[in-house]
């Protein structure tokens, strides 16, 4: 059985939040004398010179209309990075507990691991259909594993991961299953919010640095039970999400019919893209993609790589990567700047 209690680290069960101004009085009218602000403004046009509120009620209104969950089990983070790095110092104490995760996938579960002085097992993908290796997976667990992260739609592979096989280690594993969803509106399937209430050992992550277009203000959420999503908050620095980055992210939720257009027309331009780099010499294979990027496996990965950058392409370079021999990671650009690369990729003699 799942028990909360016995996988959070003592100290953090223990810990006593930071009390801000802002948490002892959250009412906007009145004579602020209580959190050591400047009462004169700022020297902009807008006026920046309050702490901005430290739970962020307003965006997380939005974002539990849009997704149906209720706030208690949002949580925001500076980025979804800061996410990953909550859920290490929630669970896994330093120099003692490991967590699990299968390669090639996203880089910072390692880098944050590392930073947290905790120990990662490596249970690589399965070759070629990058799908995760269950089995294996169950076996790599001891009982210092606290966190199992499983990228859906995986990075840089771009493939999803069955339901099955995450509810085969949802079920098996009393440490938290966490579901990296940044691509998640790429996909051809749904988000598995909706199983939040079956499983209260997983956390899914999502970002608004992707689909939504607002890499720069870095807003990254994590959906849980309510008891996780408390906890989160009593680690979180008291003001992680800044005013500019709440006040621009509740207008852009208000457009998320422009999003789904440019969802639909990324989707469009990845599948041509994909059909047209198919059709290039130096190109093996396209591996499907259920993401805003694809995976290509070249001839000589290096090569193409310096050759775009001559001429002011940048790609990602992930040949040095697991599983990856030989692989650029291309992200889908606008109809033209795909046009732009696909016309240079053309001219590319090895
Ligand atoms: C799978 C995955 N998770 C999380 C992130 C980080 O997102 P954010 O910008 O919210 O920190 C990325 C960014 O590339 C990613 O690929």
């Amino acid at each position: 059985m799942f028990d909360l209690k016995k996988i959070v680290r003592k100290n953090i069960l223990n810990l006593k939040p930071y009390s801000s101004a802002r948490d002892e009085f959250s009412g906007k009218e009145g004579v602020f004398l209580d959190a050591n602000e400047n009462g004169f403004g700022s020297p902009l046009k807008e006026n920046y010179n309050r702490y901005p509120d430290p739970l962020q009620i307003e965006v997380k209104e939005k974002l539990s209309r849009l997704n149906g969950l209720p706030i208690k089990n949002i949580f925001l983070g500076n980025g979804s990075d800061e996410a990953i790095d909550i859920l290490f110092r929630t669970f896994c104490n330093p120099s003692k507990d490991n967590v699990i995760i299968c390669p090639p996938t996203y880089g910072m579960y390692e880098v944050s691991a590392n930073i947290n002085d905790v120990s990662v097992l490596k249970v690589p993908l399965i070759a070629e259909t990058y799908e995760i290796d269950t089995t294996s997976v169950l076996k790599a667990i001891t009982k210092n594993t606290k966190l199992i992260f499983v990228c859906c739609p995986n990075n840089p592979t771009g493939n999803g991961i069955k339901w099955s096989s995450i509810k085969q280690i949802l079920t098996n594993f009393k440490g938290i299953v966490v579901v990296d969803e940044a691509y998640i509106n790429f996909a051809s399937y749904d988000s598995l919010i909706k199983e939040l209430k079956n499983y209260p050992n997983l956390v899914i992550l999502q970002t608004l640095s992707k689909a939504w277009g607002l890499a720069g203000l870095r807003v990254g959420l994590a959906f849980a039970s309510e008891q996780i999503i408390d906890i989160f908050n009593k680690i979180k620095p008291p003001y992680n999400i800044n005013a500019v980055s709440q006040k621009l992210t509740l207008e852009a939720l208000d457009r998320a019919d422009q999003v789904n257009k440019w969802i639909k027309q990324i989707i469009s331009e990845r599948d041509k893209l994909s059909n047209e780099l198919n059709k290039l010499s130096f190109i093996l294979k396209t591996y499907p993609s259920e993401a805003n990027f694809i995976l290509v496996k070249t001839t000589d990965a290096n090569d193409i790589y310096n050759y775009l950058i001559s001429k002011k392409i940048i790609v990602r370079n992930r040949s040095q990567v697991t599983l990856c021999e030989n692989c650029l990671r291309i992200t889908i650009g606008t109809k033209e700047e795909n046009k732009k690369l696909l016309n240079t990729l053309k001219k590319y003699t090895s």
